[in-house]
């Protein structure tokens, strides 16, 4: 069983936990996975970790409430146990040697973006990050972010908070003003990183985006998490998460992610009711 030694709500439907689990926190990189189940019927999910302390034995996951098991995760307290906490799983994003990277998050994606854009700011690259929101209430780890970068950029769909418009303008207009970047890091709903993936083509920049499919083993037997990735199938539990975004093929990951909407929002209903 894993203690929830922190729990934090960070927007009417994003939560942050810290979860006791010395033995992750002592190997977990930015980029990795664990799976969690919240009590023994429970199914299995996967979260990004999105940050872990050592010395404290702490992995912290941010979740939206999107389905049965992340509404049941959401209702535990500070205090409480998670059944099952699996991991460090796939492969650690790849930081080393990059001097001047862009990060970009969307929306609870910006959860996963946040270690990866930690990592290089203590390495020493020069890391501009653009997040973006719905809204200003949607906003999550603003201060975590100023700390973890040289220059940050919000952005919001209606103009509420930052500066209005997507992701992809910003990067965009740093680009435009010259700015070269080794890479560009992005993480958040597959059409936002689809779009990224296809602007940074046309300026030859390398690209690393964060597939998170629906998983179920994370072990690479069960099939559930396959990708097309350069005309090849892998699998994002133990090829991944981190792929080559110029070479995913989104439109199938799309589609195969929207697969189960119907079911979980049954199962939502089901559980709320
Ligand atoms: Fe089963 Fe990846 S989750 S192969």
């Amino acid at each position: 069983m894993y203690k929830i030694v922190k729990k934090r709500v960070l927007n009417p439907t994003v939560v942050l936990m810290d979860i006791a689990a010395p033995a992750i926190a002592k190997k977990a990189e930015p980029g990795q996975f664990i799976i969690l189940r919240v009590d023994e019927e429970g199914e299995r999910i996967p979260l990004t970790i999105a940050d872990f302390n050592r010395e404290n034995g702490t992995v912290t996951i941010i979740f939206q409430i999107v389905g049965k098991t992340t509404q049941a995760l959401s209702e535990l307290e500070e205090g409480q146990f998670i059944c099952d906490f699996v991991g460090p799983l796939g492969v650690a994003s790849h930081v080393e040697g990059l001097k001047k990277v862009a990060v970009i998050g969307g929306g609870v994606g910006s959860a996963i973006a946040y270690p990866v854009a930690k990592k290089l700011h203590n390495l020493g690259a020069k890391v501009d990050v653009i997040v973006g929101f719905r809204n200003k209430d949607l906003l999550i780890l603003e201060e975590e972010f100023k700390a973890a970068s040289d220059r940050l950029f919000i952005m919001t769909d209606d103009g509420s908070y930052g500066e209005k418009g997507l992701v992809t303008a910003a990067l965009e207009k740093l680009i435009k003003e010259g700015n070269e970047y080794d890479e560009v890091i992005a993480i958040g709903p597959l059409v936002m990183m689809k779009f990224v993936a296809q602007l940074t083509k046309q300026y030859g920049i390398k690209t690393v985006v964060s597939m998170n499919p629906i998983m179920i083993d994370g072990t690479g037997m069960c099939g559930g998490c396959r990708l097309t990735v350069g005309g090849k199938v892998k699998f994002a539990c133990v090829d991944g998460p981190d792929f080559d975004g110029h070479e995913v093929d989104f439109d199938e990951a799309i589609s195969r992610s929207s697969m189960y909407k119907d079911f979980e929002k049954h199962a939502l209903e089901h559980h709320c009711n």
